[in-house]
């Protein structure tokens, strides 16, 4: 049992996001559309000391277990995390992100030129991950390659 558990209590049932990049707790919020409006009970730790990471983030959502492509947007900015389902205050599964190899739809080119932002007939967005720790991401379409602040930005969106 690491130190921080003392800081953030257990959850019954829901979803713990653990080792999330130092500082980017909110960028998570922001991903899964959480503003502060709706019920579930959301506890978040920031800086929080790691043996792993030296500082990181956990973000614990109760009652909410997360959609595939919220997993896949949360591996392009926290390639580091792992995804803890809790029920009945058990871990019952715990797996590391992995970005997917290609995606559509995640984020938008930046791009304006690019043709998945204009046209009458829009193109759904699609990119191929070409680089891993730290994520690096080429459009499909006009080979814009985005990473870090960049894509920190799309994905915040
Ligand atoms: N957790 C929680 N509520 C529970 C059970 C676990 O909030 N009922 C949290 C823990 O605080 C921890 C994460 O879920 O942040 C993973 O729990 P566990 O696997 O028990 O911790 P570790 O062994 O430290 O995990 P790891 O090896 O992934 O660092
Ligand atoms: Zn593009």
């Amino acid at each position: 049992m690491e130190e921080q558990e003392l800081r953030v209590r257990k959850i019954r049932d829901g979803t713990v996001i653990d080792h999330i990049p130092d500082g980017r707790a909110l960028v998570v919020l922001s991903i899964l559309g959480i503003t502060g409006e709706e019920e579930e009970v959301v506890s978040i730790a920031m800086h929080v000391p790691s043996t792993k990471l030296g500082k990181k983030d956990i973000v614990k959502i109760e009652n909410r277990f997360l959609k595939p492509e919220e997993v896949n947007k949360i591996a392009l900015i926290a390639e580091t995390a792992t995804i803890n389902i809790i029920r009945e205050y058990r871990v019952v599964e715990k797996w590391k992100v992995k970005p997917p190899a290609r995606f559509r739809n995640l984020i938008k080119c930046p791009n304006a030129r690019c043709i998945t932002n204009f046209g009458r007939e829009p193109v759904e967005p699609a990119f191929e991950v070409i680089g891993l720790s730290p994520v690096k991401v080429r459009c499909s379409y006009c080979g814009i390659i985005v990473s870090g602040r960049d894509l920190l930005e799309l994905v915040r969106q």
